[in-house]
């Protein structure tokens, strides 16, 4: 066993695990990554449930590699976390018995001890804890980028929306001890990190369990201390967000000036019927004090196209919100039945095709406030946080403003994108277009 490779699918939460995951198999057992999983001796694949297309494209992947078994690679062992992982336990060796490790959520430090024995054994194992105790963020993490990190400051959810499979995969939602966030912190601001992303399924509502009260609008003031550059938050929920935590951010020069609040649908029947606890008026009150505190603000959500029930009327007022609110990005989903929640129960599902259409309309609409909005940097300079090198291009960098938009500008000449990553510049603004600015470096 010398090399591996970890294949990430879902949301931050798991990219996060899989640098932890990275980060044991270097240090623990001397592994190094190889460049494709096809050469690899150790893969992992760190899975998502929360739609139905994640676990498609797992189940391609692994056969994939079924190929490389029964062929030149016969040693490799193909491990299975994350979400899936933590539903199926046992049973995903049903559907994917060429798996050797299926470890679960909770229990991400024991995968250098189950390769161990897998490499020993070649005997599948299963290990999949119902509830956690650690923080992966104990682990030892090789980040994707030095400069950036995230860091959760809870773990699991107690909100139960009726089409979410996160609060089963994840568990009860449980805080970190707000001196274990701020020790981290100050880790890795020492390390080199300008950039943090406090994660959390719902970061609102961090420290009730501990502490009785939120008390997440601290957290963001004391992280904000460290002498870190940048400071973002990942997920927020809007029957939580306060008017405090608002306060903070508009007043701390290091929180940045981007938010992601998912409202997921404009209809108070279905917002009820999805559980969220909030109404479209509420919601909308909530994004105007947003933009009276912090005129800068981008703003992004998620929707939910064709949750059961929802009619033509419904889903009118869903565009409607999306309009009032003037996001920035909306990341729109289909609805996906997932098998355990209350709402795969409902019987008065939507067409597949009416789905469709709705979803055509709402992203023609996100796609168009997106625009519109990014035309207020036109003729601006802004700070932007270098990336690297753009994927279309090689002469040219990629970086994000404080506001989270994705910049494009030439390299200089003398330097390198590699040397630019992890590095602030200042960029004036020449184009705007939908998803991403153009500009050139300033001076
Ligand atoms: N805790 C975060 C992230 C949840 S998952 C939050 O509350 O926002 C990310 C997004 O996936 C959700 O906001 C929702 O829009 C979408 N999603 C979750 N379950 C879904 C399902 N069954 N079908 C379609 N989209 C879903
Ligand atoms: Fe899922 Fe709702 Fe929890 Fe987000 S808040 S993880 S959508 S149950
Ligand atoms: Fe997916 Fe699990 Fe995150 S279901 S969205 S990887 S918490």
């Amino acid at each position: 066993m010398r090399t591996y490779f970890v294949r990430t699918f879902g949301c931050q939460m798991n990219k996060h695990d899989s640098e932890r995951i990275a980060g044991m198999l270097e240090t623990q057992l001397g592994l190094t990554q190889a460049p494709s999983p096809e050469t690899a001796d150790v893969v992992v694949f760190n899975t998502c449930a929360v739609r139905e297309g994640a676990e498609e494209r797992l189940r391609g992947q692994v056969s994939s590699l079924k190929a490389a078994k029964t062929g030149p690679n016969p040693d490799v062992i193909i491990a299975v976390g994350g979400c899936i992982a933590q539903r199926d336990g046992e049973m995903l060796l049903s559907y994917l018995p060429h798996v050797d490790i299926v470890f679960g959520t909770h229990n991400v430090g024991a995968l250098p001890s189950l390769i161990t024995s897998a490499s020993e054994t070649r005997a599948a194992t299963v290990q999949v804890l119902a509830e956690g105790t650690e923080f992966a963020s104990d682990l030892p993490s090789i980040r994707e980028h030095t400069w950036h990190a995230w860091v959760p400051i809870t773990v699991g959810c107690n909100n139960f929306c009726t089409y979410c499979i996160v609060p089963y995969v994840r568990g009860k939602e449980r805080s970190r001890s707000f001196d274990d966030i701020v020790a981290e912190a100050e880790r890795l601001v020492a390390d080199g990190v300008v950039e943090i992303t406090l994660l959390g399924q719902n970061v609102n509502s961090y420290g009730r369990d501990l502490y009785g009260e939120s008390r997440f609008p601290d957290v963001l003031r004391r992280v904000a201390q460290t002498g870190v550059r940048r400071l973002r938050f990942v997920t927020s929920h809007p029957k939580d967000l306060s008017d405090e935590t608002i306060a903070v951010m508009a007043s701390t020069p290091q929180v940045c000036h981007s938010l992601h609040l998912p409202v997921q649908s404009g209809s108070n029947r279905i917002l009820s019927a999805m559980h969220r606890r909030y109404t479209s008026e509420a919601y909308l009150a909530l994004v105007e004090r947003l933009y009276t505190a912090i005129p800068d603000l981008a703003l992004s959500t998620d929707v939910i196209v064709g949750f059961p029930g929802e009619t033509d009327a419904d889903f009118e007022e869903t565009l409607d919100l999306v309009r009032h609110a003037r996001f920035d990005q909306a990341f729109t989903f289909l609805y996906s039945p997932r098998e355990g929640t209350p709402a795969a129960q409902l019987k008065n599902t939507v067409s597949r095709n009416v789905m469709q259409k709705r979803f055509d309309r709402l992203v023609a609409i996100v796609q168009s406030l997106a625009y519109a909005k990014n035309q207020r940097y036109l003729g601006t300079v802004q700070e932007i946080l270098i990336e690297g090198v753009s994927r279309r291009d090689p002469g040219v960098i990629t970086g994000r403003t404080d506001s989270n938009k994705v910049v494009h500008a030439p390299i200089p000449a003398g330097e390198s994108a590699e040397a630019l990553a992890g590095t602030f510049a200042r960029v004036a603004i020449d184009e705007a277009q939908t998803w991403f600015l153009w500009g050139h470096f300033e001076g």
